[in-house]
């Protein structure tokens, strides 16, 4: 958990009547589609889903074209989300559609500050785990892709955590 970036970053986006928020990963078939769905979902139960867009994409390109990873999908939809995101890579435009882009770890960032265009740009860069206040030692939202149920588990606590945290900052 990093106060100071969930506090500039309500400050920062406190006026918009809207706020757009893309989850970036290296895949996009794991971990962002799945906080895209938990970030919606938190949202629709707070009966506030006018107020905010969520999107995903991956720094990667493997899999565009393609749903979540089916293991994903599993486990969220045992918590009741069904992931339907179709997978894109992330990209310049992003920078203009999006207020807030959300990494999930240390590559993912640091792919995203070499694609932001401008410095003003990159200041909507905010790492996951700054929203994450549950789990100490993860200071990011590890890939799961070569774990077992454990692992996506484990992403979708991450996840469950660092959103309700990252909605209620923004609400
Ligand atoms: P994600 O997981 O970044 O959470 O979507 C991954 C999915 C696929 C690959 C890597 C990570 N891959 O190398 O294909």
């Amino acid at each position: 958990m990093d106060k100071n970036i969930i506090d500039n970053t309500a400050r920062r986006l406190q006026g918009n009547e809207k706020i757009k928020i893309l989850f970036v990963c290296l895949g996009n078939i794991c971990r962002s589609p799945a906080a895209e769905g938990v970030f919606r979902a938190i949202a629709e139960e707070n009966s506030m889903s006018g107020r905010f867009i969520a999107d995903s994409a991956g720094t990667g390109g493997y899999h565009i074209g393609d749903l979540p990873d089916q293991r994903m999908r599993i486990h969220a939809r045992r918590r009741g989300i069904e992931l339907t995101h179709i997978c894109r890579q992330v990209s310049e435009s992003d920078f203009d559609e999006f207020d807030l882009i959300i990494g999930m770890d240390h590559n993912n960032l640091s792919n995203l500050h070499r694609i932001a265009p401008t410095p003003e740009a990159e200041q909507k860069i905010a790492p996951m785990a700054a929203w994450v206040d549950s789990a100490l030692r993860f200071d990011h939202i590890p890939d799961p892709y070569y774990d077992g149920a454990e692992g996506f588990e484990n992403v979708l606590d991450l996840l469950q955590n660092g959103c309700t945290n990252l909605f209620n900052s923004l609400k």
